[in-house]
């Protein structure tokens, strides 16, 4: 037989398969999630996360050295409130000293060069575990927008880099850019989670964050999974009202909506591998079911061959050290 195109030639060897590997994993890639809790010297295993910790803030700052030691550029801050602290105001999420504020400040006192990008949502303040201001059991957009708006403001005076509006209100990000511009932060970027799903893969991060919905779910403002056109509609709305990054979220069952966003958008896309993402690899492994380096690397290099410009994951450290080893 006598072929004309032999395209395995180009997956002969190690070295012609690395010479034309069309995507490449780097230590900037990546978004490293951090979830910060009161008190000293506590750093705890979360359950439904295997490996990975929950801490105080001292132990968080010696762990963003080291990220940064591994060339991980980002960390997006979560912050685990106390019980007593949680309202339906958002109250402790404009508190200038609370636990984001000061956890803000001193990661940037600490590594000054460590991008700093925090979560904006009143779900860990809510009593109610909701993302905005609940009303007769409804969640009402334009009151939790103002709070939204308040909270960024806080964040950006703590010194945050970037803010993250993950609740999905409609507005959001017009009102935010507003508010940073009349408060004189313009440098403070938006990276607005635009196409968030109603996704039951956040389970480990509500175990985490001790955030899940008091009544009822997310469906009234995080979207629809069976819906694409609309994934476009939020995202280049976001872009107008002048978010600096978009994000997809969850990941690997949302590539198609990864690749439509950053076909649609001239900014950097980002997508987030979720808790239950993270927590399937590590389920399985433990197992015995999959090995887990692998699936790590295969996920990761998929969500970014898709399209995502920047990856928020829990294998951040993992996978920085095994790119620097
Ligand atoms: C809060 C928020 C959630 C996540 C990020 N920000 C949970 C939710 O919307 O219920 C999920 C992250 C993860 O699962 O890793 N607004």
């Amino acid at each position: 037989m006598y072929l004309q195109r032999r395209n395995r030639i180009l997956r002969k060897s190690p070295a012609i398969r690395a010479m034309v590997a069309e995507t490449v994993l780097t230590p900037n890639d990546f978004i490293a999630p951090l979830f910060i809790i009161e008190g000293k010297n506590i750093s705890e295993e979360i359950p439904s996360m295997p490996g990975y910790m929950r801490s105080s803030l001292d132990k968080t700052v010696g762990h963003v050295k080291e990220l940064y030691g591994l060339g991980i550029k980002s960390v997006l801050l979560f912050v685990k409130c106390d019980d007593h602290l949680k309202d339906n105001a958002g109250t402790e999420a404009i508190n200038p000293n609370g636990l984001m504020q000061n956890s803000i400040k001193a990661i940037k006192d600490a590594c000054p060069d460590i991008v700093v990008i925090t979560d904006v949502a009143l779900d860990p303040y809510s009593s109610f575990g909701h993302d905005g201001i609940v009303e007769n059991q409804q969640i009402v957009n334009d009151k939790t927008v103002e709070v939204l708006a308040a909270m960024s403001v806080s964040h950006a005076r703590a010194g945050a880099d970037f803010v993250a509006p993950s609740d999905m209100m409609d507005g959001r990000i017009y009102a935010i850019r507003q508010a940073l511009e009349e408060n004189n932060f313009t440098q403070t970027g938006i990276l607005s989670y635009s196409a968030k799903y109603a996704s039951c893969f956040y389970g480990p991060f509500r175990d985490a964050l001790d955030s899940a919905p008091g009544f009822g779910d997310k469906k009234t403002y995080q979207m629809n999974f069976a819906n694409r056109v609309e994934a476009i509609k939020e995202t280049l709305m976001d872009v107008e009202e002048g978010a600096d990054i978009v994000m997809v979220k969850p990941a690997l069952a949302y590539l198609d909506i990864i690749r439509e966003v950053k076909n649609a958008v001239e900014l950097p896309v980002s997508a987030y591998q979720v808790s239950g993402e993270y927590a399937m690899i590590k389920a399985a492994s433990k197992l015995g079911w999959l090995n887990e380096e692998k699936a790590m690397i295969e996920s990761l290099t998929s969500i970014k061959r898709a399209g995502a410009d920047l990856i928020a994951t829990y294998f951040a450290a993992e996978m920085a050290r095994l790119l620097t080893s």
